[in-house]
């Protein structure tokens, strides 16, 4: 699977945006180490403190069918109607749950399938992330 493939799908997911209140839409697409897919959209609420971003809602999926391993995650993100952004950084609390089923492989890309994209490990995304284990050598 290449990042523009994944990032596709990011994009293909983010048009089940429930996003009635910041009119952003967002897509996330999960490869497992399996290679399998899994995909999500952000899904607000009038409650603005309930919104759920689209990683965690994709992450969410593949936890929840016995994927916990991460190989690669792509989010796509873009203002209702518009274009897609070149960057959609996750949020600080993405990162953290991404890290949960990261290793020292995985790869976090944002972008957009008309080849404007970047990527990090998730460990530069989110130094010292905290672990319940004392070290923090995993990632
Ligand atoms: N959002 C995501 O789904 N993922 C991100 O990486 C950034 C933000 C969502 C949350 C909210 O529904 C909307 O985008 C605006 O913040």
């Amino acid at each position: 699977m290449r990042e523009q493939e994944l990032l596709k799908k990011a994009e293909e997911a983010s048009q089940y945006a429930y996003a009635p209140y910041s009119h952003f839409q967002v897509g996330a697409a999960v490869l497992c180490v399996d290679g399998s897919i899994y995909t999500g959209c952000n899904v607000e609420n009038a409650s603005y403190g309930l919104c759920m971003c689209a990683e965690r809602v994709a992450i969410g999926k593949a936890v929840s069918e016995g994927k916990r391993r991460i190989d690669m995650i792509a989010i796509a993100g873009r203002e209702e109607g518009g274009a897609f952004r070149a960057s959609c950084s996750p949020c600080g609390a993405c990162r953290q749950v991404i890290a949960e089923f990261s290793d020292e492989n995985t790869r976090v890309i944002t972008g957009n399938s008309d080849g404007e994209w970047k990527e990090w490990s998730v460990r530069e995304m989110l130094p010292a992330a905290f672990e319940m284990e004392e070290s923090n050598e995993s990632l």
